[in-house]
């Protein structure tokens, strides 16, 4: 991995004075704008940076994933999104995001083979599913089942980061892609009182998703490719998005040289949060709050005074400001799967299409370069396949897996040092405790 350095220089100057001055190198990406590189700041000029939530700072090069927010790209290895989506598998997909070149022949069948046969769950998770209540919040189940599993396989982690085998991060990677479906699944089914079902060999990674969240033992169920490749699809759109907040966290976590699924549960605790993975279901309530078309207007005004923070859920993005690339392409499945289920005249969808119009064509969403997100229309296509709203994250999180381990192997590979950000402190200066 290489980024061209000293393309030039900065300096840093105070602006009471020319007198102290620090030059600092310039960075290059292989996209994207000039880098201020700032590993000596502190060094040599005593002072370090204030920047929080880190919207000006890269945490580390990576090759993976590259997002122009200003003009609505997305690249996987330098792969548009919308050729992905269109023309590869999931798996094809979580193989070139860890290994960075898409899969010939032979190394898909056997990483496909591989998925299979890591699917299954040690028998004894199901015993982990019995301390739960039925009614506990499905992130919970995940995060902390799939931590649970850093107990079943101790070694094939970080615990000697340095160390540890390029073998040992395959099966780690490998093994969590593989597994992630059989507990997202298990946690709807423990939750619903459900019998828990097992991966069945010859179904597709989508497919199987679907057969263990809806097959019940004593019927057979069959697959719909309609759907699967819908599912499929959706699965591919949430696959990596860079340096977001669960996947900085898992590679923060991982640089300790923790295990991987311990690792990768706290990514999951990190999507958990309203604010990262659960937008779609977000949108679901906002439709439901406006009812029909005719509630638009009023609905809008309210958006526009932003009366009481409302905000048109679906819409905006921290990092894009033109259309999330996504998004259109969601919209699409959208109508393939609403059709497809004889829903295409479903009010929901006609109320989001109204919804949608009407803002790209309103002053208050243009001047703020407020476009749909991924969100806008996944919560609806999800909702219409039988998924129910309290498991949207917790699949945006299966599909999350393919990027979180890539980015853990790439930050392993690059022996990276552990993050430790600095505060600027805000507290009282030093006294003395007062005598008693
Ligand atoms: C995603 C999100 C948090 C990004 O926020 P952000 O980058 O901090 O955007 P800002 O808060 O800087 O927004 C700039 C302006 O647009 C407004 N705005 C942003 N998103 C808006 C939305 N969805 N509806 C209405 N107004 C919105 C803000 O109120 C602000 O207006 P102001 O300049 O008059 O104060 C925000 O767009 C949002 O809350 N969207 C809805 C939730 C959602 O869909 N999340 C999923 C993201 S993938």
């Amino acid at each position: 991995m290489a980024a061209q350095q000293d393309a030039g220089q900065w300096v840093l100057r105070r602006v009471e004075g020319t007198a102290q001055e620090v030059p600092l190198g310039s960075m290059k990406g292989q996209l994207g704008p000039d880098v201020v590189d700032m590993r000596t700041l502190y060094r040599r000029a005593g002072v370090f940076s204030y920047d929080p939530g880190f919207a000006n700072t890269a945490s580390c090069m990576s090759a993976i994933t590259y997002i122009d927010g200003e003009a609505g790209i997305l690249l996987h290895r330098g792969y548009p999104i919308e050729q992905l989506c269109q023309k590869a598998s999931f798996p094809e997909v979580a193989w070139l995001l860890s290994h960075g070149e898409l899969p010939d022949a032979r190394q898909k069948a056997r990483f496909e083979h591989g998925l299979m046969a890591e699917a299954h769950l040690h028998e004894q998770i199901r015993n982990f599913f019995n301390g739960f209540r039925r009614d506990s919040h499905p992130m919970a189940m995940l995060c902390g089942t799939l931590a649970g599993l850093s107990s079943f396989y101790g070694n094939q982690g970080a615990d000697q980061r340095h160390r540890i085998t390029s073998e040992e991060r395959e099966m780690s990677t490998l093994r969590l892609v593989a597994k992630m479906p059989t507990l997202a699944a298990w946690v709807y089914r423990y939750s619903r009182g459900l019998p828990l079902i097992y991966p069945r060999p010859g179904l597709s990674y989508a497919e199987n998703c679907l057969h263990m969240l809806f097959s019940m033992p004593e019927a057979a169920w069959e697959v719909n490719p309609v759907l699967a490749r819908a599912f499929e699809r959706i699965l591919i759109l949430h696959a990596d998005h860079g340096q977001n907040v669960s996947t900085s966290t898992v590679r923060t976590v991982g640089a300790t040289g923790v295990n991987p699924f311990a690792c990768v549960a706290a990514g999951v605790a990190a999507l958990w949060g309203p604010a990262h993975g659960g937008a779609n279901e977000a949108v679901l309530d906002m439709l439901d709050e406006i009812g029909t078309v005719d509630g638009i207007p009023d609905f809008m005004n309210r958006v526009r005074n932003q009366e009481d923070g409302t905000r048109l859920m679906g819409f905006g993005h921290r990092v894009y400001r033109n259309l999330d690339p996504r998004a259109g392409l969601m919209r699409n499945i959208c109508h393939e799967v609403l059709a497809e289920l004889g829903m295409d005249h479903d009010p929901r969808l006609e109320l989001a299409m109204k919804l949608e119009e009407t803002a790209l064509n309103d002053e208050y969403f243009i001047s703020r370069r407020l476009y749909p997100n991924v969100d806008f229309y996944s919560g609806i296509i999800l909702r219409a396949m039988g998924i129910p709203s309290s498991m949207f994250t917790v699949f945006f999180a299966v599909a999350r897996t393919a990027g979180w381990v890539a980015q853990w192997k790439e930050m392993l590979e690059s022996r990276a040092g552990i993050s430790r950000p600095r505060a600027l402190y805000v507290g009282p200066d030093r006294r003395d405790v007062p005598a008693s």
